[in-house]
């Protein structure tokens, strides 16, 4: 049977993961895969998460299954995280959610139901997006269309250009947007334009899919929750997916959330009824543990805080790396335009070099960055810049 199989290309982001673990000199550097890392190169289990598995260790009293939707609580705890305690969505009953795992789970979930019901099983993306997006959606059954949405010359967005491509697209279509720290490119949209997007999609009859798998880490929980909040405030119909891999340090867990937005609450609760039915028929239910951390986590006022401040500390360690890098690179040389990494958002960034360099900083200075030029700006330390200063400049020259 299997000999019918023909072999597959590897993912970009896996395949760097395990060159990486694969190198031996002592002097690698990761910045591949999004995973934040302190000064000491790990990447710890936050204090507020350990504190909560203990209670839970105390507390838990069966391991007896939930159901497709996962915890209630989590459920409930996460949607007001997301939208807002207060958001209008939660208190005209239009937001169903569903603990999912991972937000890939969320992804993969929500693009199964869209493809089911969307009159054009089209969705756009922005280009360039997360490598695995592609297969999650298009696996689901839906069509792929790119919008123009970053310019690597410029290093800014194409608003215009991504504006003018939207507007080719039919009622029915999606859009799936970054909510905040955008992948790869950590170039956000601003208030502005997510108004003027929101107009866009209500015009033209689109459906916003929004991955807030970020959020947190940009601006800060609520700053970066504004395009969502907006486009849930302004538009009848939404999908929205979450993951708590980097905001609380949970990859491996796989916990996430996928929220559907109705038009009204009949709606939403019959369209649930299928989200629920639909995960009964890929996975039954979610794994509950990371789903428990953060339900403990956020039901705490006292872990809640102590959470905050620990993802705030790391939101501020990104921002300042971001700044120490382009300040060595200045002040060396090294070839090239790296302004736009001080200003931009989250774990990411390109540095804007080719990829044969990319090619070259791996094999000769065992320093891993995906292909595009994508960099995890958390992989790096104050140890480990000038390391890496020393090798760009090796490699793209003064
Ligand atoms: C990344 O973009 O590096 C992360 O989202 C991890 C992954 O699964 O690709």
């Amino acid at each position: 049977m299997y000999e019918t199989l023909q072999p597959v290309a590897e993912d970009p982001i896996l395949a760097l993961m395990a060159s990486y673990r694969r190198d031996t000199n002592s002097n690698k550097l990761d910045l591949g895969i999004g995973v934040y890392k302190d000064e000491q190169g790990q990447t710890p289990i936050m204090q507020a998460v350990s504190s909560a598995e203990r209670l839970l260790l105390e507390r838990e009293t069966s391991k007896s299954y939930i159901g497709p939707a996962g915890s209630e609580g989590f459920n409930r705890l996460i949607t007001q995280l997301v939208f807002g305690a207060d958001h209008r969505v939660i208190g005209e009953n239009r937001v169903v959610s569903a603990q999912t795992p991972g937000g890939c789970g969320a992804l993969r979930i929500g693009a199964e139901l869209l493809a089911a019901c969307s009159p054009t099983g089209r969705i756009w993306v922005s280009d360039p997006t997360w490598a695995n997006h592609r297969p999650l959606l298009a696996g689901a059954g839906l069509e792929i269309r790119e919008y123009p949405y970053y310019d690597s010359a410029q290093r800014s967005i194409r608003f215009g250009e991504m504006i003018d491509s939207l507007n080719g697209a039919e009622a029915g279509d999606i859009v799936l947007l970054h909510g905040c720290c955008h992948n790869p490119t950590g170039a956000d949209l601003e208030p502005e334009q997510w108004r003027q997007l929101a107009e866009l999609i209500e015009r033209r009859g689109l459906l916003p899919f929004v991955d807030i798998a970020y959020q947190g880490l940009g601006d800060g929980l609520d700053r970066d929750a504004y395009g969502v909040r907006y486009l849930a405030e302004q538009l009848p119909e939404m999908m929205v997916v979450t993951s708590c891999s980097k905001n609380f340090g949970l990859y491996r867990e796989r916990t996430g959330a996928l929220f559907l937005i109705g038009r009204t609450p009949a709606q939403t609760e019959r369209a649930g009824g299928q989200l629920f039915s639909r995960i009964r028929g890929h996975y039954s239910m979610p794994p509950a543990h990371g789903g428990a951390v953060v339900e403990t986590i956020l039901d705490d006022t006292g872990l809640t805080a102590l959470w905050q401040s620990e993802l705030s500390a790391m939101r501020e360690r990104i921002r300042y790396l971001r700044h120490r890098l382009v300040d060595r690179l200045e002040q060396v040389g090294v070839n090239g335009d790296f302004g736009h990494i001080r200003h931009q958002r989250g774990m990411f960034s390109f540095l804007g070099i080719e990829r044969e360099q990319v090619v070259a900083l791996r094999k000769q200075h065992s320093v891993y960055l995906v292909e595009s030029g994508r960099f995890n700006v958390a992989g790096l330390s104050n140890g480990s810049i000038d390391a890496f200063v020393a090798a760009l400049a090796q490699t793209v020259g003064v």
